[in-house]
């Protein structure tokens, strides 16, 4: 049995990706899952290549590994991922320490590439979904899982790189999506979130994402369903009213502006308006008044102005987000943006334009999480609070986390995968306390 350590970088799909090569490389027989990076036969990293930073850390953990294979000569060095995509050349050349660069298509070839001691895949594919693969979950608390129901993106926002390392958009068979979380519920999983770089475009013959949802959420009233990511372009009133209609299917919309301005908008292709995205806002709150509504933003695109970025502000308070993951631009070789536009935002601007962006985020959030004081939730027990032996902490269908007692009044304990009825008492802008009901 050789014995394989796997690294995580990047986004959710990444995760399911890692989850997905161990169930490809345990279910030869010949590897087993490493508890410790310096007892590994292999060492995976599993790598992320959206912005500068994210590449940054793996050229430094590859520096780390690099040593560590001094000391244990034979371990198998490993990059797979968004990295081995775009940089396969670069890695080969200037870290001669790896001994392989696998792809996000090319995970089925690992066995045969580990049985020769390592080699190259970085194929693209146009079908390959890993469909019939159940991952092997490396999340042990075994209540919330990940399941990829699409591959790649059509896309090509100019900033990114994921159509050039994930390739093109691919939907997965419903069948073995729904035989998957049908499995994960048996095995007293409560939660699953359906992952894609645009899942509102999810078609695979008559099955559209709507419909998926439905069906998803028809595996049982106890199991909490999430989805992400949603393009703006791409939501539907008819997925909102099947929302709506389904309440396990929970009330929170991951809808990524990336800007408030129109002109940055078009700069970017992402094929919508300040107009149109914000007509979707009112569409969500129409239709179902508690959802949250979360985003992504970039601070600092090519040719932004301080109007643009007032635009972005004024849009984040209009909308008043719950939650946002914001981001510095940052230019990709190859990108449309890289291209045939200028990365003409000096760094400092940048730095000042996303602190403004994340300190008004934090009193959105802190305003939002006011508003639930006092208020009623259910929430599905995650684990034992990382600050306290004492509370146990779950999220409440808007994906917020709350935190309350580990044990009842009867002296019983809270436990992972128990839904609990709390009220909200106190808050900050990043957790809300509550006591069980
Ligand atoms: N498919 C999803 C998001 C994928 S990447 C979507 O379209 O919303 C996650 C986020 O990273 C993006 O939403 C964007 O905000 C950010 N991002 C992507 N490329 C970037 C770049 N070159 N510089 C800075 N942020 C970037
Ligand atoms: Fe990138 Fe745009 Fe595709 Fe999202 S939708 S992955 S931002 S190209
Ligand atoms: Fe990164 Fe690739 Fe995901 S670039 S964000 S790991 S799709």
């Amino acid at each position: 049995m050789k014995r394989v350590w796997i690294e995580t970088y990047g986004c959710q799909m990444n995760v399911v990706d890692s989850e997905t090569v161990m169930a490809i490389l345990c279910g030869t027989g010949g590897f087993e899952r490493a508890s410790d990076v310096r007892d590994a036969d292999v060492v995976l990293l599993n790598t992320c290549s959206i912005r500068d930073n994210a590449e940054e850390r793996v050229w430094h953990r590859l520096d780390e590994l690099g040593a560590l294979k001094k000391r244990r000569q034979g371990t198998v060095l490993g990059i797979l991922g968004c990295m081995a995509e775009r940089l396969r050349e670069q890695i080969l050349t200037e870290r001669p320490a790896v001994d392989l660069v696998v792809g996000p298509d090319g995970y089925r070839s690992l066995p045969e590439l580990l049985a020769q001691g390592g080699g190259v895949n970085t194929e693209l594919s146009k079908e390959e979904t890993y469909a019939e693969i159940s991952p092997v979950r490396l999340d042990e608390r075994g209540v919330s899982a990940f399941v990829s129901i699409m591959r790649g993106c059509n896309n090509f926002c100019s900033y990114c790189v994921v159509p050039y390392t994930r390739g093109r958009e691919r939907s997965r068979d419903p069948q073995t999506i729904l035989r998957e979380v049908g499995e994960l519920f048996a095995a007293g999983y409560r939660e699953v979130t359906l992952l894609g770089q645009n899942v509102n475009s999810y078609t695979f013959e008559q099955v559209d994402f709507p419909e998926l949802l439905r069906r998803v959420a028809a595996v049982s009233p106890l199991l909490r369903v999430r989805f992400a990511t949603s393009h703006p372009k791409d939501l539907t009133d008819r997925l909102l009213e099947v929302m709506a209609a389904t309440p396990n299917i929970c009330r929170a919309i991951h809808l990524p502006a990336q800007s408030g301005s129109t002109r940055m908008l078009e700069l970017m292709n992402r094929k919508y308006t300040r107009e149109w995205y914000l007509d979707r806002i009112a569409a969500i709150r129409r239709v179902m008044p508690d959802c949250a509504i979360s985003t992504d933003v970039i601070a600092g695109f090519c040719g932004e102005t301080a109007e643009d970025h007032a635009a972005t502000l004024s849009l984040m308070r209009e909308v008043g987000y719950e939650f946002a993951y914001m981001f510095k631009y940052s230019e990709r070789p190859d990108t449309v943006a890289a291209r045939t536009m200028a990365d003409d935002v000096a760094e400092a601007v940048k730095t000042a334009r996303l602190a403004e962006i994340i300190g008004l985020q934090n009193e959105l959030s802190l305003a939002s999480n006011r508003r639930d004081v006092g208020r009623e939730f259910e929430i599905l027990v995650e684990g034992v609070s990382k600050r306290s032996s004492e509370r146990v902490f779950g999220r409440t269908s808007q994906n917020k986390v709350v935190v309350v007692g580990r044990f009842g009044a009867d002296g019983a304990e809270h436990r992972a995968g128990d839904y609990l009825r709390v009220r909200v008492t106190g808050c900050s802008s990043a957790t809300l306390q509550g006591e069980v009901i």
